[in-house]
């Protein structure tokens, strides 16, 4: 019979989409279909369709994407007056274009928002009704544009430092603690279909899992509809735990908030930091020791990407009913942020397709922990 030759996949029908010149494979978002969605955020060309080979990959293997910059205040509303929306309407465009859900990022943040928003003409920070109605402004304006477009909106994203308190940014400083309580409602008014997410980095330490718990219930108990607490996800290979992230994920949930990871990606070059804060501020200076793979990764790393992706998999899809969503923070290796930060210019490795878009082994080590799933 037919069926006996085929691998397990084909009859599951998850050969519909292939990889484009490579044996037929199931892809990303097939073999995960059952248990969450599975995205990649995008740059500028990879949603004008001027990324190349890593084009076919968006639309083979993703069904839900997330803007990396776009959508973050200094791009699209640099200046007080003036609205940047040409990238962010071409993002929205590819996204409904290749039926994907569409995810927004990130309203409220203390980076990438340029400093006039916190000052007035001379330079003085402004008083709380000032910002309240800026960033009323901003939400009103930005998530209505894309009202019934863009489906989920990460609204406050790393609002808790890592002792579990509230970060002291200027939104904190300037509004008070019930800023987020604020731009969860501007948000919600602005279009009421949305999903609303709480974004936040290493969670899964414990000070940090607590101080962003409190912050979840406390907004839950004040009629906030928070629909995800969104991991990022820039994981380390031995950072974190397998069973830290479960018990991150499992916390989360018990909250009766669905866990999304939302910008995964798996660091396997040496750290000049024992900090696993991806704070985007870090900079250290370049140093051979901490570029070792420029010539390309060696098999043994190669090898225990793939079982660290194993690990990270294993734990989603044995969670999956308490997740919605699974989004890598880049394509390929070649436009991953890592080869920049926190040391710019090194060759980084942290994402699951190599730089010539071809399928590493972390890439079948994550289709296998779904056959896994499929076999029992
Ligand atoms: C944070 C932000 C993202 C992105 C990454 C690094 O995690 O949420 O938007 O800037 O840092 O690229």
């Amino acid at each position: 019979m037919l069926s006996d030759s085929l691998p397990w996949f084909a009859s599951a029908g998850l050969l519909a989409g292939t990889l484009a010149g490579a044996h037929a494979q199931p892809t990303l978002k097939d073999a995960f279909k059952d248990s969450f969605l599975v995205g990649a955020a995008l740059n500028p060309e990879q949603f004008s369709g001027k990324a190349g080979c890593e084009n076919s990959l968006i639309v083979t293997q993703f069904n839900t994407i997330s803007p990396e910059n776009v959508l973050k205040w200094g791009r699209v509303h640099p200046e007080p007056d003036q609205y940047n929306f040409g990238p962010a309407d071409r993002y929205v465009e590819f996204g409904q274009k290749n039926h994907m859900f569409i995810v927004g990022h990130a309203l409220v943040w203390h980076h990438q928002t340029p400093p006039w928003v916190f000052r007035d003409e001379e330079r003085n920070l402004v008083d709380r009704d000032t910002l309240l109605k800026r960033m009323h402004d901003h939400i009103a304006t930005v998530v209505g544009r894309y009202k019934g477009k863009i489906g989920g909106w990460d609204v406050v994203n790393e609002a808790v430092d890592e002792d579990g308190k509230l970060r002291q940014s200027p939104w904190l400083k300037i509004i008070g603690e019930d800023y987020i309580l604020k731009a969860f409602h501007y948000a919600h008014e602005a279009d009421p279909g949305a999903e609303l997410y709480y974004n936040e980095y290493s969670a899964e330490n414990w000070r940090k899992r607590a101080g962003t718990i409190a912050l979840i219930r406390k907004l839950r108990s004040q009629g906030v509809s928070i629909a995800a607490v969104g991991l990022q996800g820039h994981y380390t290979m031995d950072w974190p735990k397998p069973r830290a992230l479960d018990k991150t994920i499992k916390a989360f949930a018990a909250l009766g908030v669905k866990v999304s990871v939302t910008e995964l990606d798996v660091d396997v070059l040496p750290s000049p930091t024992s900090s696993q804060a991806a704070e985007v501020s870090l900079s250290f200076a370049r140093q051979p020791k901490f570029n070792p793979y420029t010539n390309g990764l060696p098999v043994s790393v190669e090898r225990a990407l793939a079982e660290r992706y194993a690990g990270l998999f294993a734990v989603f899809v044995k969670d999956r009913e308490m997740m919605s969503r699974v989004t890598f923070w880049g394509v390929t290796d070649a436009s991953s942020w890592l080869n920049n930060w926190p040391i710019r210019g090194r060759t980084s490795y942290p994402l699951l397709f190599d730089r010539d878009c071809s399928p590493k082994p972390a890439f079948d080590a994550v289709i296998k922990t779904a056959m896994a799933r499929a076999c029992k």
